[in-house]
């Protein structure tokens, strides 16, 4: 055997029996989603380096220290996207949105970001986000948290925490900046070098250090919601007025910030316990965002959700996935003739759209019902040529070890009623 390739740090291989998860979870982000009027849309993954340092701010981690940043052979700069709402806006944007107009869309795809692999936190990750473009409204940030909760609710997960705050508008800024700058001023010693510069270039950005030492001092930091205009603290009012409108249990959190610069208004993460310290399993906001080359402000309101995170989570809370992923019967066979006649039979099954894998190699007996059971086969399907002269299969259940006779003509019926039962049963399972 080679020696095994060195891994890239932070970017995983994705098997069959872990990808019919990803497929459920996202097969019903598009159900659930089509439900608010979201179309889906599919972006590049790289963009000009400028679509992201504009929107999601020349300060924030993201754009100093985690872009994977390359120039492409015209020499232009391109960046591996590291979030999605950029990369939307210009297409969006590019494609001539009309002012005024709603349009909602939602993505799923892998996401990069050079940050410290840890459980819960990649460096190729995947999100499912989306995005209300084109109204302001607190009702839309609300409608999207509601979409966001009944797709959790969809896909079993709970027991999450509901965190929101404002970070209010570009006017609000300069006074709730020189607020945090005198406070965190005044805490010059006792926060990290990282923050000693953010004092100087970006304060906001000290709310969100990692830094344990920052955060004792971030605890007793102004309370961005006292220092909101009159006019961002009625858009605010009317966000939670409208998520107790909807009975959406939430908790302000009046120093989250988040950490991509092109918020304003509602901002909101939904935390969950017992994944260890990357509990963030969504974020999302309200944002107004420029992109480069056009002199239009985009605003808009949405989310994304980490992928990996949301399977952390499902595993923590013991949802299991729905059956029938893999295959449905593994067929037989027993003798030249019965390979033969499997050979077709395989084909009609899986027109009449059975998932049927049998043994191409002309193996013994043990080793296809060894192979059955590796691949989890729920039924074996055996054939000889004595049934084969009688019309009939053997079809043998591998979790009960019970087996019947059918006939050719009633197995489609009876495999079906297999298949009906492995759904019900995991339906209560998740329940
Ligand atoms: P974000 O908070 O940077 O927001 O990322 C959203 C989610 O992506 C996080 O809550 C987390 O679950 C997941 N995530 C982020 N980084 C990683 C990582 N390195 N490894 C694994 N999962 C990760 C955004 O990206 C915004 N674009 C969300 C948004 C959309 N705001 C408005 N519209």
């Amino acid at each position: 055997m080679g020696k095994k390739t060195e891994p890239i740090p932070g970017a995983s291989d994705i098997f069959p029996a872990e990808v019919a998860e990803w497929l459920l979870l996202e097969a019903e982000a598009r159900r659930v989603f089509g439900l608010y009027g979201y179309g889906e849309v599919r972006t590049p993954v790289m963009e000009r380096t400028a679509v992201f340092e504009r929107s999601i701010g020349e300060q924030t981690d993201v754009v100093q220290k985690e872009m994977y940043t390359f120039e492409d052979r015209g020499g232009r700069s391109l960046t591996l996207r590291p979030e999605g709402t950029a990369g939307i806006m210009r297409a969006l944007v590019d494609n001539g949105i009309p002012q005024g107009d709603e349009k909602r869309v939602y993505y799923i795809g892998p996401m990069f970001r050079g940050e410290r692999p840890a459980a819960g936190r990649k460096r190729q990750f995947h999100q499912i986000g989306a995005e209300c473009v084109g109204t302001v409204a607190p009702e839309t940030d609300i409608e999207t948290i509601e979409m966001l909760m009944r797709y959790f609710d969809a896909i079993g997960i709970r027991n999450t925490r509901l965190l929101v705050n404002s970070r209010g508008t570009v006017a609000d800024r300069p006074k709730i900046a020189d607020t945090l700058a005198a406070y965190f001023g005044d805490h010059l010693d006792d926060i990290c070098e990282d923050c000693r510069r953010r004092l100087e270039s970006n304060v906001w950005r000290i709310l969100d250090c990692k830094n344990e030492a920052c955060g004792n001092i971030v605890t007793g930091a102004p309370a961005i919601t006292d220092l909101l205009s009159a006019e961002s603290r009625d858009f605010f009012q009317r966000a939670c007025d409208r998520l107790d409108l909807l009975e959406l249990p939430y908790t302000v959190d009046p120093r989250l910030v988040r950490g991509l610069d092109y918020y304003e208004h509602t901002v909101y993460e939904i935390a969950f316990d017992g994944i260890g310290a990357q509990n963030s399993l969504a974020g999302g906001g309200r944002y107004a965002i420029e992109v480069p080359g056009h002199n239009q402000v985009v605003h808009g309101t949405g989310f994304a959700i980490g992928m990996e995170r949301i399977i952390l989570a499902r595993h923590e809370l013991g949802v299991a996935t729905a059956a029938g992923n893999g295959i449905d019967a593994y067929l037989v066979s027993i003798g030249e003739e019965a390979f033969a006649a499997n050979m077709k039979l395989a084909r009609d099954l899986r027109r009449q759209g059975f998932r049927i894998a049998m043994d191409l190699q002309g193996r013994g007996t043990k080793a296809q019902m060894r192979t059955a059971n590796k691949l989890e086969a729920p039924v074996a399907l055996i054939r000889g040529d004595d049934e084969l002269g009688r019309d009939m299969i053997v079809c043998k259940n591998l979790s009960a070890s019970e087996q019947l006779e059918v006939t050719i003509a009633d197995l489609p019926a009876h495999l079906q009623s297999t298949v009906d039962a492995r759904f019900a049963g995991a339906a209560h399972a998740e329940e």
